[in-house]
């Protein structure tokens, strides 16, 4: 048995092992795209290291799909480079970002969506009102992440409404920097995570340490200076204590 509201750093198909049949509220999943992204668009060069595990995408969605409650619903982030095909699969929200990607400049357009399978089971209902499938969220800037594919808190927290009440249990076994511990943190919400990399394991932990202090609904733009932007990450990362070279 897992204990809950802890990422373990752990290889997420070892992990599931551990948790029993129907046993959380929703599952929010960012795994690798399998597109080995890794970005040259940094001016002083990509202080990030490359994502494990993206040379190919490995989603063990039935082992996922057997710890989710009949009531709950399953979330996957995906590229349109590497589409999930799954009969579960209901609808497909796209995430347009305020920009896109550099890319081939020459030959290909600037990709500015990414997208998010819903696979609901058979008695889930929605928890807020309904929206469309189309989600307009700012990215995160370069100078702000703290891991390469790093996502708002926004569009989490949107997930998050949509899927669950307070106290359920959301499952994210691709953690990165914990934008889903900290989304369910200051919901009220609980979570079980898990994450390969031991740096972003620290890194999420110091985000969920603060995350109070940090909860962006409360923050305010003062003029002349922004304390924090959309995406809920203070512009510069000092604040929080984290600096992407610190990986
Ligand atoms: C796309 S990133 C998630 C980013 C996260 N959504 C965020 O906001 O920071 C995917 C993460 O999955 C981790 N990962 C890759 N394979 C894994 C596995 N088998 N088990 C657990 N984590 C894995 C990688 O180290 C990477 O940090």
């Amino acid at each position: 048995m897992l204990e809950i509201n802890k990422i373990y750093n752990q290889d997420c198909v070892e992990g599931l092992k551990l948790l029993s049949d129907s046993s959380v509220d929703c599952i929010i999943i960012d795994p690798p795209y399998g597109i080995n992204y890794f970005s040259g668009h940094y001016k002083n060069g990509n202080p990030h290291k490359p994502i494990a595990n993206d040379n190919v995408l490995v989603i063990p969605i039935d082992e996922l799909w057997r710890v989710l409650k009949p009531t709950g619903c399953m979330f996957i982030f995906y590229s349109q480079k590497k589409p999930l095909i799954d009969e579960r699969v209901k609808n497909v929200i796209v995430w347009v970002k305020n920009n896109w990607t550099a890319g081939d400049l020459e030959g290909d357009f600037g990709n500015q969506y990414e997208l998010i399978a819903y696979m609901p089971k058979d008695n889930f209902k929605l928890h807020s009102k309904r929206y469309s499938n189309v989600w307009n969220f700012n990215r995160i800037s370069a100078d702000n992440l703290l891991h390469p594919t790093q996502k708002p808190e926004s569009i989490i927290r949107r997930l998050i409404e949509t899927s669950t009440n307070e106290g359920d249990i959301v499952l994210d076994c691709f953690m990165g920097s914990g934008t889903t511990a900290v989304s369910c943190k200051q919901m009220g919400r609980r979570f079980i995570g898990f994450e390969l990399e031991k740096s972003y394991c620290d890194i999420a932990n110091r985000r969920l340490s603060q995350g109070t202090l940090l909860d962006i609904t409360k923050l305010e733009v003062k003029s002349g200076s922004v304390i924090a932007n959309d995406d809920g990450i203070p512009p510069n990362n000092k604040l929080l204590g984290i600096l992407p070279n610190e990986l």
